[in-house]
């Protein structure tokens, strides 16, 4: 069971994607206006030493991580900013081993920088940039949520797929068989499942080496996979020859 605390200035934003499957994971989004102590309930406030836009005030982000943090050391405060480490799928496999997550979605215009002394860690989810966090906390609890037992019906399916051992996934087919002249690859109406795992396997590595190079210097590879690679590489060396 993960806990995820949002905390937000949008709260409307999360209404309806975040589906609680099974109760293995508990979402709370909670708005950080309701911990403002004025009758405004003022949020942001202009940047001392001037220059454009609103930057969050930092009480009522810090009296809504106090209130909803169990115990110190239980639960990681996350920051969603530009600022932050890339997230990837290795960090989403290390989030989700955690019980508490506490996500602040900053405006990209700034948070009040005595916030960071109570954050953890600070999080990008890309090199661009969201009017605010909320978008990217929704891609973090989706990539997260799913990865955790139970979450996605069959418990083996989240590591089958791409990336877990860092390679793209293979293409898939279902019916037809025949479509406006593409059919499907024979292998894979053979019913031989020893033969259908290898072709598998040797298109994520095809689909890896001609998409995503970079990926295959993290992946774990063996004797086998190298020789496929290596025969891979020729055919399309010889291709770009001719
Ligand atoms: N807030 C604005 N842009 C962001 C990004 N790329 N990642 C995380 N939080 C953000």
């Amino acid at each position: 069971m993960v806990r995820f605390d949002i905390l937000t200035l949008f709260p409307n934003m999360f209404s309806s994607p975040l589906n609680q499957e099974e109760k293995l994971i508990e979402i709370k989004v909670h708005d950080i206006r309701n911990f403002t102590s004025d009758k405004h309930h003022t949020a942001d406030d202009y940047p001392y030493g001037g220059g454009r836009g609103m930057v969050m005030k930092p009480e009522p982000i810090i009296m809504a991580i106090e209130k909803v943090r169990p115990r110190i050391g239980e639960s990681r405060v996350i920051l969603l900013t530009p600022q932050g480490k890339r997230f990837d799928q290795k960090y989403a496999v290390g989030l989700s081993k955690l019980s508490c997550l506490i996500i602040i979605c900053g405006k990209y215009e700034g948070i009040d920088e005595r916030v960071r002394e109570y954050v953890d860690e600070e999080i990008s989810i890309g090199d661009y940039i969201l009017s605010g966090g909320e978008l990217a906390a929704m891609v973090l609890l989706d990539a997260v949520a799913r990865l955790i037992p139970g979450v996605l019906g069959n418990p083996k399916s989240a590591e089958d797929e791409s990336f877990f051992n860092w390679l793209l996934e293979y293409p898939q087919y279902t019916r037809p068989r025949k479509y406006k002249g593409l059919d499907v690859p024979e292998v894979l109406l053979s019913g031989n499942h020893q033969e259908i795992n290898k072709w598998r396997h040797a298109q994520s590595l095809r689909r890896t080496l001609e998409r995503r190079p970079d990926l295959l210097e993290d992946a774990e590879l063996s004797d086998e996979d190298l020789k496929i690679l290596s025969g891979i590489k020729q055919e399309l060396d010889s291709v770009k020859r001719w």
